[in-house]
Formats: structure tokens, C-alpha cells, sequence
């Protein structure tokens, strides 16, 4: 989507988050492990951009995303909000930061109270901020017209809408209280195809409006293509690539991101022809018990031993592209001496079979549209 405000100052950072959650069992419901659902994840998002969010089921989006509105208390790192530190905020001081952070939820259908009606499932946030009564009711009707429904649905409930009309809803709902950032949840995934695209032309144009910030979670890379100024790729919990978002359609860097960009429907048969489709092998991992090192490297096949031991960090490539790979694909001899990854490390070290098809590591991203 088109940036908007000044795209320098950051509006929300997150720091070395990590948010485990505690598995107990047996009587005395004892601590036996956690779910590594978000583990040390760094990234700021600017005032106005939008940042998309991708990675496959289960790799922690929904709870990153949650964790930076405060729905969950991070297990460790800080979240900063407009250069204030809110890790530690309790639920008074967090009241007003409230207005300035919200989420739409992943599932229309889950996400509304059924026994509601849509004025009240829209004015409850309201209600909550002390806005009377008397202007409630304007400002709900105001809201469904904003997103493409009418004054007229203010009485009805929930299961007398469709799915994409129920996802305007949770828009509405999300933009009661003028909020600076929105979590995305993908907002798109549960609807029609045919209707998905009316949905992201809705959500640019409200950004436009009302300066809005975005972060815009998807689980293929495809959604957040033309909404996204730049994107971060999620892996079993871990942040693994982070670029302009054309940046990464055209050289992406992590073997993961290749293998989510081969998935990328391309809808010219002869350019779709030619591309290798890169099939993953295997489950994403339990995050319960992370893979050693490289958490890709089961599935990853430019793997080699030190991917099994060291876990890469997360390397400036240059212009914002940010990646963490021992073996980075698409990155030119004098980029990997400059991001001081060394020689071990570069593309020309995986095995024989594994390695991509020239000593550059070009690979296969998708053709732009
Ligand atoms: N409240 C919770 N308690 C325990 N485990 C949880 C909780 N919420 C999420 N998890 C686990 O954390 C991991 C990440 O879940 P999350 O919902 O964040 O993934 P996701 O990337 O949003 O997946 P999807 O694309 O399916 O929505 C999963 O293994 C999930 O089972
Ligand atoms: S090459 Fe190694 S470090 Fe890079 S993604 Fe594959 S397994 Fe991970
Ligand atoms: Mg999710």
C-alpha cells in the first residue's frame, strides 16, 4: 500500500521479543516445556508503511502480532510504541494506548460475538473510551459507511452477513477509536478470492484516509505483494528475512523465502512453465523443540553442517534487506565481503547437489508483474 507520513520515525519497535508459552502437565499442572511461539525477533515499523507479515501455519504470526498490541505480555524484549517502552504497562496505563493500537482478527466468523448486534459489537470499544451514548450510535453508522456497509445494518447480527461483510465488521470495529497502528490479521484469507481484492482496495484506501500504519500478517507471500512497502518472513518462530518488499520478490536472499516465492502463482503460463516449483519437504518442525542451528535446515536444501550447529544471525545485506542464511542465495561476491559474511558461509560452500545454479546463487524469483 502507498506509504503515508513521513515514513522516517518509527512507530512501533520491537526488540529482541520472545513469547513462550508455558505446557504443564499432570496434577500439580508442573511447567514441562514451552512453545517457542515468537523467539527473539527485532524490527521497527515507520509511521505510514506498511509492513506484510509472512510465514507458513504455526510459525507465530498471530501471536508476534498480538504481543504488539498487547493482547499477550511478551515472555522477554521490549515493544516500544512512539519512543515509549509499554513491555511493563498494566491494564490502566495501557487504557489509552488502547485507542492507538488495534487488531483485525483472523476469523470473521470467530472474531464477533454472535448474540451482538453489529451497533453494539462497534460501539463496545467506544463504550469502553466514554464516548456518550448519544454520539455512539452517529459515530457507529459513520464507521459502516466508511467501510462499504450501511447505516442500515446497525441492528442485525452477525450470521445475517456474509464472511467479506463480517471482515468489514472487524474493520469498523478496529477503527472506532482513530488508531495510529492496525494488525492485519489476515484480513483476506478467510474470504472469496473474488471478494479479497475489494477487501485490500478498502484497507488502502484507509490508510490513505486516516494515515493509518499497518502491519499485515499473511501466510503466502502472494496477499502482501501489493500492499506491503517492505516484509518480514517468519519462520518457526524466528525472523528470517526482512527487505523492500520489491527487494525480495526479486532476489530473495533466505532459501525459505525462495521456496514461499516458487508457491507464488504466476498467471502467464509460459512464465509459469518455466519456473521450478520448490516443494518443502516435511511438516514445519514442533516449536516446542526447535531444530539445532538453522531451524530451516531439515527442509532446507542447501543445507550443509554448520547450518545443523550455528544459528545465523539475521546480516544487512544492504539497502534495508536483512537476512540470516550461511548460505545466502541472489548476493554478489563483494555484498557478502561488505555484510562480513565469510567465505565459509557463501553459497559456493553448500554441497555439490544443493548448490544454486551459478556462483551469484541466482535462484528463482518471480518475474515482476
Ligand atoms: N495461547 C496459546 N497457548 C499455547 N500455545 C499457543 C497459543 N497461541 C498460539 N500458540 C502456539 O504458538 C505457535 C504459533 O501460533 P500462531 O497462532 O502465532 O501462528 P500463526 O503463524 O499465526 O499460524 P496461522 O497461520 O495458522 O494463523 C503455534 O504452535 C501455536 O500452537
Ligand atoms: S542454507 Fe543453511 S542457514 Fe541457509 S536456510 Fe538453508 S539450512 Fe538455513
Ligand atoms: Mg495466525
Amino acid at each position: 500500500m502507498s506509504s503515508v507520513g513521513n515514513g522516517d520515525t518509527p512507530l512501533v519497535e520491537v526488540k529482541n521479543v520472545k513469547k513462550y508459552f508455558p505446557i504443564r502437565k499432570g496434577l500439580l499442572q508442573r511447567e514441562v516445556g514451552a512453545v517457542h511461539a515468537v523467539d527473539d525477533v527485532t524490527f521497527a515499523v515507520r509511521e505510514g508503511e506498511t509492513l506484510g507479515l509472512v510465514g507458513e501455519s504455526g510459525c507465530g504470526k498471530s501471536t508476534l502480532g498480538r504481543t504488539i498490541v498487547r493482547l499477550h505480555e511478551p515472555t522477554s524484549g521490549k515493544v516500544i510504541f512512539e519512543g515509549r517502552d509499554i513491555t511493563k504497562l498494566g491494564t490502566r496505563a495501557l487504557r489509552p494506548l488502547r485507542r492507538e493500537m488495534q487488531m483485525i482478527f483472523q476469523d470473521p466468523y470467530a472474531s464477533l460475538n454472535p448474540r451482538k448486534r453489529v451497533g453494539s459489537i462497534i460501539g463496545t470499544p467506544l463504550k469502553i473510551h466514554g464516548v456518550e451514548k448519544s454520539k455512539r450510535r452517529a459515530r457507529v453508522q459513520e464507521l459502516l459507511e466508511t467501510v462499504g456497509l450501511s447505516p442500515e445494518h446497525y441492528n442485525r447480527f452477525p450470521h445475517e452477513f456474509s464472511g467479506g461483510q463480517r471482515q468489514r465488521i472487524g474493520v469498523a470495529r478496529a477503527l472506532a477509536l482513530n488508531p495510529k497502528l492496525v494488525v492485519a490479521d489476515e484480513p483476506v484469507s478467510a474470504l472469496d478470492v473474488s471478494i479479497q481484492s475489494q477487501m485490500l482496495n478498502l484497507l488502502d484506501d484507509l490508510q490513505k484516509e486516516l494515515k493509518l500504519t499497518y502491519i499485515f500478517i499473511a501466510h503466502d507471500l502472494g496477499v502482501v505483494r501489493h500492499v506491503s512497502d517492505r516484509i518480514a518472513v517468519m519462520y518457526l518462530g524466528k525472523l528470517v528475512e526482512l527487505s523492500p518488499a520489491e527487494d525480495l520478490y526479486k532476489r530473495p536472499i533466505m532459501p525459505y523465502t525462495e521456496a514461499l516465492l516458487s508457491a507464488v502463482p504466476i498467471p502467464d503460463p509460459d512464465l509459469s512453465d518455466q519456473r521450478e516449483r520448490i516443494v518443502l519437504e516435511g511438516d514445519v518442525p514442533s516449536p516446542i523443540n526447535p531444530p539445532s542451528g538453522c531451524r530451516f535446515h531439515p527442509r532446507c536444501r542447501y543445507m550443509t553442517d554448520i547450518c545443523k550447529e550455528v544459528e545465523p544471525p539475521l546480516v544487512d545485506f544492504g539497502r534495508g534487506h536483512l537476512a540470516a542464511c550461511h548460505h545466502p542465495l541472489n548476493v554478489d561476491r563483494e555484498t557478502l565481503e561488505r555484510a562480513k559474511v565469510s567465505k565459509r558461509h557463501s553459497p559456493d560452500a553448500a554441497d555439490e547437489s544443493a548448490k544454486p545454479r551459478d556462483s551469484s546463487g541466482r535462484s528463482d524469483p518471480v518475474p515482476g508483474r
